[in-house]
């Protein structure tokens, strides 16, 4: 069995990471790696590529940025010419970034049947570009993977076949597992950082970089919480691009510990170490809680509804300085998180579980 595997930006090599090495075990099974392009610097790409030991990229697609309508067209473009080149059996897609709609649309289209891991999270909120892509590539896929019961749940609200639907856990906490075993202490070294003395902070979703209110607000807030804990604040291009255009942010920015984006692996030591995590990513508000820190994510909503209601994660809409600093003192001083139910999130074997259905000859429905 051929399975194409489309990816391109930060957080699918991560995942991709876990199923491939899997995969790879697998008799009978044949995984090429499609790297559309989508991010392209050494430290949003190939460290991830080096530390996870993930194959090399049968086709590198090297589409890079750009709108989101050239953008995906332009993989669109090129991933139906490697899938009729390489007639795979199935086509596997991860998360809801452009590179994943652009290998799902490609894929449907020709008839070939779709795996998406992490399917049915939703926001519920359509201005965000990832519900778009996540909403069609789980009607055009065969193979729903729900990393939660609640996106199981969101699936089945929706009308997708519940032979489709696979509840397998999330592949980040397989990943966030086998890093934790494997990484070290010697970013905080690097950076004279003492565990638990600082804040990890990230920031990139579209709705607060491109909002100058919103990204004003996140840097005010974290300016002044810098003046009682370090902020450790590694840096999205994206939002490097913003600060660079803009003096008032830089200046804002300034007594904070920018850094460059980090490997994974050194990414899950700042994790484990910190205080507490702020921030808009999708995957690091789980890690907060896999590492059982404390976290305030600094956006409307979250996909990811059972940390906010077990009590691990508060959602603060980055509209108030005052807001985001009350929210990260109660976060700071509240210890009253439930414990969670251990099989949450898959407890390690997501990925396991994917490729037995995978691997398995049979169509669902
Ligand atoms: C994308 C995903 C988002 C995901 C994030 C993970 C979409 C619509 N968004 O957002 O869901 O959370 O990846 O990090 O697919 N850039 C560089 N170098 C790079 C990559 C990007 O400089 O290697 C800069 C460029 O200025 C680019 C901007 O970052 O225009 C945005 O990159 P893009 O891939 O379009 O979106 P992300 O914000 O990374
Ligand atoms: N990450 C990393 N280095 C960084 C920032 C993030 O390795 O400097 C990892 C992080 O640990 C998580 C993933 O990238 O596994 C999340 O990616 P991102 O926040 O870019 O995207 P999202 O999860 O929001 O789609």
């Amino acid at each position: 069995m051929k399975i194409v595997t489309v990816i391109g930006a930060r957080p699918q090599f991560i995942k991709a990471a876990v199923v491939s090495r899997l995969l790879k075990k697998q008799s009978g099974v044949e995984e090429l790696l499609v790297h559309t392009g989508q991010h392209y610097d050494d430290n949003m790409s190939e460290v991830f590529f080096r530390e996870l030991e993930i194959p090399a990229p049968a086709f590198h697609l090297g589409i890079g940025s750009g709108p989101h309508g050239q953008q995906t067209g332009r993989m669109l473009e090129a991933i139906e010419k490697v899938l009729v080149e390489t007639k795979p059996d199935r086509v596997l897609v991860y998360g809801d970034t452009n590179s994943t709609l652009a290998g799902a649309l490609a894929a449907v289209k020709l008839h070939i049947p779709i795996a998406h891991v992490e399917a049915g999270l939703r926001s519920f909120n359509r201005r965000m570009p990832e519900e778009i892509n996540r909403i069609v590539t789980d009607h055009v896929s065969e193979w729903l993977f729900a990393p939660t019961d609640a996106a199981a749940a969101n699936l089945r609200a929706e009308g997708r076949p519940e032979e489709a639907i696979h509840l397998v856990g999330d592949v980040m906490y397989d990943a966030a597992i086998d890093a934790g075993r494997r990484t070290g202490n010697e970013i905080l070294e690097k950076l004279k950082l003492k565990p638990k003395s600082y804040l990890l902070t990230t920031i990139h979703r579209a709705e607060n970089t491109d909002d100058p209110v919103r990204l004003h607000n996140i840097l005010k807030a974290f300016h002044a919480l810098n003046k009682e804990w370090q902020v450790v604040l590694p840096l999205h291009p994206r939002t490097r691009a913003l600060l660079q255009k803009s003096p008032a942010l830089a200046n804002l920015a300034e007594c904070l510990r920018v850094l460059e984006p980090v490997g994974y692996l050194d990414m899950v030591a700042l994790e484990k170490n910190a205080r507490l995590i702020a921030t808009d990513s999708g995957g690091v508000q789980k890690e907060a809680f896999f590492q059982r820190v404390p976290c305030v994510t600094l956006r409307d909503e979250t996909e990811w509804v059972e940390l906010v209601e077990l009590g691990w994660n508060r959602v603060v809409p980055p509209s108030s300085v005052a807001g985001i600093l009350a929210a990260v003192k109660e976060a700071l001083h509240d210890s009253q998180a439930k414990t969670p139910p251990s099989d949450l999130y898959g407890g390690g074997k997501a990925g396991a579980a994917i490729v037995s259905v995978l691997a398995s000859a049979n169509k669902p429905g």
